[in-house]
């Protein structure tokens, strides 16, 4: 049987494997971090889909018969192109907007996320699918894909780099915020 591909920009996407490893512990599976051109969201879109070809050609090529695009930048600008070439299901991730708008109580939601997809077309289309009367204040974090690609998960820089992006969400009044790109749980 074949294994299921999964790749990222880098390590984030690792947080994504954990759980198909979870779900479906008696799959193989194979994963590439392209750690040497990340990040992805400070890209251009004709870059992060040229990267996306070549990792799901490689991924193809290894014997994976499905694809996961473990990366929400990529998703955002490539798995179209992806889907319109190749034949292998491919599945994407994208912000979880919608769980966080049937969460909030304060009516405010909060998604943290690459420049990149904040300005992705299909992330609008999102916001406007499942954002109904929320109010969603997306907040681009340059910087931290960076932070967990060096290994940097606590202390007090990072403690302050991660303040910047998310105190001005809660001075917004969101009470849910979305960690909309894999490297954030981290
Ligand atoms: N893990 C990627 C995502 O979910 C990070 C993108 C990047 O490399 O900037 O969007």
């Amino acid at each position: 049987m074949g294994a299921i591909g999964v790749f990222d920009s880098g390590v984030g996407g690792l947080s994504v494997l954990r759980e198909i490893r979870r779900e479906l512990p008696g799959e193989s599976l194979l994963y590439v971090a392209d750690s040497a051109h990340a990040p992805y969201g400070d890209k251009p879109a004709a870059f992060v889909i040229e990267r996306s070809h070549a990792l799901a050609d490689f991924l193809i090529q290894q014997g994976a018969t499905s694809l996961v695009v473990a990366c929400n930048t990529a998703t955002a600008v490539a798995i179209d192109a992806l889907r319109a070439t190749h034949t292998v299901p491919i599945i994407g991730v994208e912000p979880a907007v919608k769980p966080a708008v049937e969460q909030t109580r304060a009516g405010v939601v909060g998604v943290l996320t690459t420049s990149r997809t904040a300005m992705s077309a299909r992330f609008s289309k999102l916001l406007v699918r499942y954002g109904g009367a929320t109010r969603i204040a997306v907040q681009p974090c340059p910087g931290w894909v960076e932070l967990v690609e060096r290994g940097d998960l606590d202390g007090r820089e990072v403690e302050g780099r991660v303040r910047e992006y998310v105190q001005p969400l809660l001075d917004q009044g969101a009470d849910v915020l979305v960690l909309g790109c894999t490297h954030y749980s981290f």
